[in-house]
C-alpha cells in the first residue's frame, strides 16, 4: 500500500520545496521505495534542487505524449521523481477533470511505491487544494514568521472547511533550536485550535543552515548516501515521525485507490 503525504505551506518560500525533496531523499536512501510529484504547477523546481535535467515532466503526460511510467526518472540514489515541468500554462489552467485524469492514473504505475510526496503549489489554490485532498496525510512547512502563522492557519481552514481535511502534521523549518520550534509550533496549536476542530501534531524542525543554503546554490541534494551530518538528520527524524501522523478520510479521489 502507498502511503501519498502532500507537503504544503500557506505562503511561498517556507521551504516547501527543500524539505520534500530531502524527506524523500531520506526515506529511500533507508530503502524506502519512494516517488516524489513535483506539483508546484508553474513553479516547479524540484529537480533543480535534486540536480537533474529530467527529460520526461509531468507535461508530457498531460498532454498525452507519454505514460505515467515514462515520465518518472530515478535519481542516483533511487529515489523516483515525476518533473513539475516549465510549460507553465499547459499545467497552471488544468481542469477538474484534467487534474483527476492526473490523480487517477497513478492506479496505472506499474511498480507502487511505498510513499508518494508531493510538493504542491503554495495557497488555498484549487490545484493545491485538490492534490492536498487526495492525498492520505498532509504536512504543513511554517517558519516563526506571523505572515507564515496566518496564511497557514487560513490554508488549513480552508481545507478543513472545503475538503474535511483534520490531521496536519506541522514541520518547522528555519527555526534556530528545537526549543523555539515547539514553542512556535505549540503557539500555533493554541491559536488553530481555539477556532478549528483540527488535529495538528509536530513532527520535526529544520534549522537555518548554510549547508543547506549550499546544497540549493550547487544543485548537489543534502541528503545523499554516506553523507551524515546534523542536518540530514532532521529529515531522517521527520522521516521518522511520519507513522504518528494520522491520515484523512476527505472522501475526494486519492492518488491510489
Ligand atoms: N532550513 C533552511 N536553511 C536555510 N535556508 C533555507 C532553509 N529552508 C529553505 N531555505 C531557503 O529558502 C529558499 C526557499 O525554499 P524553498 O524550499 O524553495 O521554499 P518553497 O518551496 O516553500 O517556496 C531556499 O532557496 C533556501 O535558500
Ligand atoms: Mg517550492
Amino acid at each position: 500500500m502507498t502511503t501519498t503525504i502532500a507537503i504544503a505551506s500557506g505562503k511561498g518560500g517556507v521551504g516547501k520545496t527543500t524539505i520534500s525533496v530531502n524527506l524523500s531523499l531520506s526515506l529511500a536512501l533507508q530503502s524506502k521505495e519512494t516517488l516524489l510529484l513535483d506539483a508546484d504547477l508553474g513553479m516547479a523546481n524540484s529537480h533543480i534542487l535534486l540536480g537533474i535535467n529530467p527529460k520526461f515532466t509531468l507535461d508530457d503526460f498531460v498532454t498525452g505524449k507519454s505514460s505515467i511510467d515514462d515520465v518518472i526518472t530515478i535519481t542516483k540514489d533511487k529515489l523516483k521523481f515525476i518533473s513539475g515541468g516549465s510549460a507553465i500554462n499547459n499545467l497552471l489552467n488544468l481542469s477538474d477533470l484534467e487534474r483527476h485524469k492526473i490523480i487517477q492514473s497513478f492506479n496505472n504505475i506499474k511498480k507502487r511505491p511505498e510513499y508518494m510526496l508531493i510538493d504542491v503549489g503554495a495557497g488555498a489554490e484549487a490545484s493545491s487544494m485538490s492534490f492536498m485532498a487526495s492525498s492520505d496525510k498532509i504536512i504543513i512547512v511554517l517558519t516563526g514568521e506571523p505572515t507564515s502563522f496566518i496564511d497557514a492557519y487560513s490554508l488549513i481552514k480552508a481545507a478543513f472547511l472545503d475538503y474535511k481535511i483534520n490531521n496536519f502534521g506541522i514541520v518547522l523549518n528555519m527555526t534556530v533550536s528545537e526549543m523555539q520550534a515547539k514553542l512556535n509550533f505549540n503557539k500555533f496549536q493554541s491559536i488553530t485550535q481555539k477556532f478549528l476542530d483540527v488535529n495538528l501534531k509536530y513532527l520535526g524542525h529544520v534549522n537555518s543552515s548554510q549547508r543547506i543554503r549550499n546544497s540549493i546554490i550547487s544543485r548537489t541534494p543534502l541528503m545523499s548516501k554516506n553523507n551524515k551530518n546534523s542536518d540530514t538528520q532532521y529529515f531522517d527524524n521527520i522521516s521518522q515521525a511520519l507513522s504518528l501522523l494520522d491520515s484523512n478520510n476527505t472522501g475526494s479521489i486519492k492518488f491510489f485507490d
